[in-house]
């Protein structure tokens, strides 16, 4: 199987190269230059187009995509650009040269009032990132018919700086001993980037394969957690007093965000033959994924 993985420098993307390091693996990647990938701006259809022609895949999985809230907030055109422009131009290569596509795209497509939702639930986001998403699989779904997309709720894993995902973000926050105010009214499904990935090659092989029924698929970890929640169970694994970490009832819920968007997973558990005992729990993870981002002076 020949794989192309836009966005193999990402949080995502470094996982679901790992899941694929056997098969006939091209990675992408924009600004983090790195032995083995090839820099495409896929920003630039004829780049995408380009890298296609050099691949020659069987798959593409796009993991390109802008979820951080500065550029969401501060430069909306890109972060459109790169969710909903750059999905549609992988979309249209990856037809042109005949081949399968997986899409990732976010829970934060749902409004979070009436969880768990499956795959043919109604979309209705709240936010500008959600719309984002949701006009991303739109779009994929009307250029490649075959698309397959999986939505994912926030994931955590090995990361190149503490802000790349909103768990060591958390982990670092606590670690400060500084007063600290975490949202505890949204739900939150934190799932290991290395399941995320595994899935996705397992979407892929069975697409491949012709035994994949259904465009769009959805992969969560079990158990969910507020941030604040999240800070605890760290703070209390790493022995830092916890008197500084507030509860926050009011930073996200009523905003953007999803109070519960819980995915309903068990189409694809089914399918993948993935039984809950195969997913990697948070509590027992997130000690290792966050270490090296904490500060053990804290007291
Ligand atoms: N992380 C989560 O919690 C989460 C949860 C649900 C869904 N998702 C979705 O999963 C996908 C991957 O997310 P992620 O967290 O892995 O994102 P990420 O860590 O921010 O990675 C984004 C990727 O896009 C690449 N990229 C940026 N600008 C580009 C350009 N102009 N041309 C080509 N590539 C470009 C980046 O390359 P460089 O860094 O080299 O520039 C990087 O490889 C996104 O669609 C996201 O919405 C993520």
């Amino acid at each position: 199987m020949r794989v192309l993985i836009f966005g193999a420098s990402g949080l995502l993307g470094r996982a679901v190269m790992r899941a694929f390091a056997d098969s006939h693996v091209t990675g992408t990647s924009f600004r983090r230059q790195r032995p083995g990938l090839i820099r495409v701006d896929a920003t630039s259809r004829d780049t995408v187009w380009h890298a296609l022609e050099q691949a020659r895949p069987d798959v593409v999985v796009n993991c390109v995509g802008e979820r951080h809230a500065r550029v969401r907030a501060e430069e909306p055109a890109r972060a459109h650009e790169l969710n909903v422009s750059v999905a549609q131009f992988i979309a249209e290569a990856t037809l042109a040269y005949g081949a399968r596509l997986l899409h990732v795209s976010s829970d934060y497509v749902f409004d979070g009032i009436a969880p768990p939702y499956r795959p043919d639930s109604w979309c209705r986001p709240l936010g500008f990132y959600g719309r984002l998403k949701l006009l991303a699989e739109d779009t994929v779904r009307a250029v490649h018919p075959e698309v397959v997309i999986l939505r994912l709720p926030v994931l955590y894993g090995p990361v190149e700086y503490a802000a790349e995902s909103d768990i060591t973000a958390i982990a670092q926050e606590v670690s400060s001993g500084r007063p600290v105010e975490l949202d505890d009214a949204c739900i939150r499904y934190p799932t290991h980037v290395d399941d995320a990935a595994q899935v996705c090659r397992r979407l892929a092989t069975a697409q491949i394969q012709g035994r994949l029924v259904g465009t769009v698929h959805h992969w969560s970890a079990e158990h969910g957690f507020t941030n604040y929640q999240m800070g605890l169970l760290i703070a209390r694994h790493f022995g830092f007093p916890p008197g500084h970490i507030k509860a926050g009832l009011e930073d996200l819920a009523g905003g953007d965000h999803p109070v519960d968007p819980r995915l309903d997973c068990s189409d694809l558990r089914t399918a993948l033959g993935w039984r809950t005992e195969d997913d990697r729990t948070f509590a027992n993870e997130v000690p290792h994924v966050v270490a090296s981002w904490v500060r053990t002076t804290c007291t």
